[in-house]
Parts: C-alpha cells; sequence; structure tokens
C-alpha cells in the first residue's frame, strides 16, 4: 500500500516458528534459512528472528547464515543483555530490536521498559548505531515509552500491536487501536521511524497499515500457521495482498 511522505508499508516475515517445528525434533527441517528465501521471493521486504537466550527456537547458526544470505534487510530482535551486543556486533544485521525477554513467556509479552532504564538503553543503543546497525525499540503504545525512545537516540520504535490484535471485543479492539494511532503521529513527528508488530494476521493487519505513520509490519505466526498449509510463498502473497498492497 502507498501513502502520502512515507510510500510503501514494507512486510518483514518472521520465520522464528519454522525453526521453532525444526527444533521439535532436533534435525535440520524445516529450515528458516530457506524459509527466508522463499519469503523473499514471494515480495516481503525483511525477514526477522529473535535469537532468544534459551535457543528455543532460532539458533546462532541461522543468524550467521542469514546475515550472509538474505537479500532484504535481516532484523534481530534480541534481549540487550551483555551476550547478545556482543553477537550483534560481531553479526552485524541491518537492524536490532530491542526486546524484553523472560525464559518463561511463551511469546514476546510487553513493550520494553525504556523511560525507567534509560542510561543502559542509551549507551546500548548508541554502540549499536556506531557500528552502523540501525537500532529499533520495541514499545507498547505509550506516550512516555515513545518519548523515552527518542532521548535515548533510537532511530526507530516498533509499536506493539498484541493488544489491539487480542482484544476480546469491538471497542477493546478500538481503544487499543486509539493508542496505536497516537503514539505512531507522536513518535513520527519526534522522527523516529514507526513500525509494528506482534499477534498481526490477515484480518487485523489492514486497519494498522492504513495508519499513515507506520511504514513497515513485522509479522511472523500467522504466516508461518498459514504457510504450513498452503506454502511459504502463497502465505507471504496473501498477506501483501491483506495489506492492500499489490504484486
Ligand atoms: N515483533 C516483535 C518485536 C516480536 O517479538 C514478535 C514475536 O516474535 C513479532 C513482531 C511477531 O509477532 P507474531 O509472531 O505474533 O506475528
Amino acid at each position: 500500500m502507498f501513502k502520502s511522505g512515507t510510500g510503501y508499508t514494507r512486510l518483514g516475515v518472521n520465520v522464528d516458528h519454522v525453526a521453532t517445528i525444526r527444533q521439535a525434533r532436533g534435525g535440520q527441517n524445516p529450515d528458516p534459512v530457506e524459509a527466508a528465501v522463499l519469503a523473499e521471493l514471494a515480495g516481503c521486504d525483511g525477514i526477522t528472528i529473535h535469537l532468544r537466550e534459551d535457543r528455543r527456537h532460532i539458533q546462532d547458526r541461522d543468524l550467521a547464515i542469514l546475515k550472509r544470505t538474505a537479500k532484504t534487510r535481516l532484523n534481530l530482535e534480541m534481549a540487550a543483555t551483555q551476550d547478545m551486543i556482543k553477537i550483534a556486533l560481531d553479526i552485524k544485521p541491518h537492524t536490532v530490536t530491542l526486546v524484553p525477554e523472560r525464559r518463561e513467556e511463551l511469546t514476546t509479552e510487553g513493550g520494553l521498559e525504556v523511560a525507567m532504564n534509560m542510561d543502559y538503553l542509551k549507551k546500548v543503543t548508541s554502540l549499536l548505531i556506531d557500528a552502523e546497525i540501525k537500532v529499533s525499540l520495541f514499545v507498547d503504545p505509550d506516550l512516555d515509552q515513545i518519548k523515552a525512545s527518542h532521548r535515548v537516540g533510537a532511530n526507530a520504535v516498533e509499536i506493539h500491536t498484541g493488544k489491539y490484535a487480542e482484544a476480546k471485543t469491538k471497542a477493546r479492539a478500538e481503544e487499543e487501536y486509539g493508542k496505536i494511532v497516537n503514539a505512531a503521529k507522536v513518535a513520527q513527528k519526534l522522527k523516529l521511524e514507526v513500525i509494528a508488530g506482534h499477534g498481526l494476521d490477515y484480518h487485523n493487519v489492514r486497519a494498522i497499515v492504513e495508519i499513515p505513520e507506520i511504514v513497515e509490519v513485522n509479522i511472523g505466526h500467522s504466516i508461518v500457521s498459514r504457510a504450513v498449509l498452503v506454502g511459504m510463498e502463497r502465505a507471504v502473497r496473501e498477506m501483501k495482498m491483506a495489506m492492500g498492497g499489490l504484486l
């Protein structure tokens, strides 16, 4: 979809859950690297992976190979720990998205607490930016967190769309959507690039893409779930269509 001023909404495909299926048997298949090739052939604009501390899905080997083979942009989601920062500085993905991480969670549950950790996140952000890695912070649609992201010097924010996606009633979804709209406006005013992600699917993505400030969405679970049934290329093409883009 094309929008005034900002152009086209990029689709980053998160291939973590291809690795989840592989890890269920501890073998080599299915390979998230092969899934990334197919997603790119189908027209996605970036590949996203989350290297978790417990290595439950994506492995260091996947990150190293994707750095060499991804033809679009490689976005590494990671916790802001010393170990992960070392890995990022060594591999140098196009983008690092800093996320909170708890071992017991099923998936990333909330946004990063930027406002309470400004000094540390400022240091981490400048270390990564000095290494020519773009830094995005995954935050709730909360104006304090957006303003803090600007103050720590991040290039972008990824607005957490989980509460919008999981809302059980139309009224709750509208309330959460309003917060995303406001957060996106404030972020753009502060010259942060505005990305969105978490829980987006073939039904709820269009409203997010229609927010003019949002230039990229990162989507994983819904695409990989569909790909299991219809194939990766078709699943990615159908997502581009759901976003309103023409291929
Ligand atoms: N963006 C971030 C920062 C995430 O942590 C995740 C989940 O790994 C996603 C996007 C993708 O979420 P989903 O798999 O629900 O599409």
